[in-house]
């Protein structure tokens, strides 16, 4: 008998649907439905309460870097929750992880990111940034520099003001979003946006003039920072066209505008580096990652700083008595500890080199399997983070329309042949971030499974 079918397991479900409001969820549908439930996960594999194995394409969200189960991260957990289970960083305390953790990743950080910042989530990491951001300028006593430039389509959190440099409406409709203090800058998707006979340069031209254009109309002094994904993640998986990272840092540096890599996807490996940002021509004063930080084992953020910007801060702290933003987990022992562990599982196992073969593999085989097929318009991607765009219309390059919901529809059927990806309503996408630990037989094995999905829902 499967775990679903005993009481037990009859009755978490009724519980789920009982009293669980579930996140990025229908609430309609979990209500009719009910929840998928997932009870266990091993390696590169999670197992229904049936206990059917399920290959995890999308690494949790995006986050299980190191794959699950690993017996060292729960040795972790229960030496280091005996013997320092929790105590605060406020008011000048301090531990011994933490402070480790602080120096390590500064060590893998790209350079000029000297100094660390911990909390719990992406969306609060950026939250922090935005707020050290207005902080930093208050005490330059630049009060009217404020204003963050963000893109359509990126994905940055879902509390107020991640909520609001995130640049897809339904996360702004009915939430009186974004706060006006954000201003969006086109998405530098090519393939969707790129006119007809317009060169990627050209593109990038004319994302930097309106990137220029919004700057001469609000004026510099009032422009505090722009963010980005070096790669946007949930936005579609939208690699930045060749040049527009370099010329897009230049012009910030130019009027002075702070520039910050939301690094929550992109870090830790995934792109086969440590961080994406340098290869692109980032040069961050602010760098955001989370996630595969702690594999997503432990909720814990990093937000990265400049030596420069620290001490502007610290003059503040000298002003004004203290530093007046903190989060009861802000630099969590338990979590710390957690993410040394994984930091020196991912150098011992060489992970990012290996997600940098694995995805050239992974992408190969895109290219070679699935861009073929009559449905989809475009492979993107870098390392272990790939999407592939539907499009009813190949050579128009025309969307679906939205009720033939094709991306959940190609999802639900990788599902039921065994694997789990997600699935980009919004772009008509599906996108792939499994664990570095993914082999070349489960590249095999999940491409395989795509294929057939999508030729079973929209033909080859
Ligand atoms: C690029 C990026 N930034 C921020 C976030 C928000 O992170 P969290 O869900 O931990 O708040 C996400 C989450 O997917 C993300 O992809």
């Amino acid at each position: 008998m499967s775990d679903q079918q005993t009481p037990a397991g009859q009755h978490a479900i009724e519980a789920d649907r009982q009293h669980h409001v579930h996140p990025a969820s229908s609430i309609e549908a979990v209500q009719q439905s009910g929840p998928r439930m997932i009870n266990r996960a091993s390696g590169n594999y999670i197992y229904d309460t049936d206990g059917r194995a399920v290959l995890d394409g999308t690494a949790g969200l995006w986050c299980v870097n190191i794959g699950h189960g690993r017996q060292e991260m729960a040795d972790t957990l229960a030496r280091e929750a005996l013997a320092l289970d929790y105590f605060h960083n406020f008011s000048g305390m301090g531990n011994p992880k933490t402070a480790l953790l602080s120096e390590r990743l500064t060590q893998l950080a790209p350079p000029r990111l000297s100094r660390v910042y911990f909390g719990s989530s992406g969306s609060d990491a950026n939250d922090t940034i935005v707020k050290m951001v207005w902080h930093y300028n208050n005490i330059l006593g630049r009060t009217q520099k404020k204003k963050i430039l963000s893109r359509w389509q990126a994905y940055h959190g879902t509390s107020i003001s991640a909520a609001s440099l995130t640049g897809l409406p339904v996360f702004h409709q009915w939430f009186d979003l974004p706060m006006p203090q954000v201003l969006h800058l086109s998405c530098p998707h090519y393939y969707r946006y790129g006119q007809a006979g317009e060169s990627e340069a050209a593109f990038v031209d004319r994302l930097v003039a309106e990137a220029e254009a919004v700057i001469a109309r609000e004026g510099a002094d009032t422009i505090a920072a722009f963010i980005g994904e070096p790669i946007m993640g949930a936005g579609g998986v939208i690699m930045p066209p060749a040049g527009y990272w370099p010329r897009m840092q230049a012009l910030m540096r130019k009027h002075d505008i702070l520039v910050i890599a939301d690094e929550v996807i992109c870090g830790y490996g995934r792109t086969g580096e440590w961080f994406a940002s340098p290869g692109f021509g980032i040069e961050a004063d602010f760098m955001a990652t989370a996630k595969g930080l702690t594999s997503g084992i432990f909720p814990m953020s990093a937000v990265f700083l400049t030596e420069a910007i620290h001490e502007v801060l610290r003059e503040g702290s000298r002003q004004l008595g203290s530093f007046a933003h903190g989060y009861t987990y802000s630099g969590h022992p338990l979590g710390a500890a957690v993410a040394l562990t994984n930091l020196d599982i991912m150098a011992r196992e060489n992970l990012c080199q290996q997600a940098a073969e694995t995805g050239a593999y992974l992408h190969q085989q895109l290219q070679a399997a699935i861009l073929p097929l009559a449905h989809v318009g475009e492979i993107r991607g870098k390392g272990l983070l790939a999407a592939v765009q539907l499009v009813a219309d190949k050579d128009g390059r025309t969307a679906y329309a939205p009720d033939a919901k094709a991306a959940l529809r190609v999802n639900e059927q990788v599902w039921k042949l065994g694997a789990t990806l997600r699935p980009l309503p919004g772009v008509d996408s599906i996108a792939l971030s499994p664990p570095l630990t993914l082999t070349r037989a489960e590249v095999d094995s999940v491409v395989g499974m795509l294929k057939q999905a999508i030729v079973a829902e929209l033909g080859n």
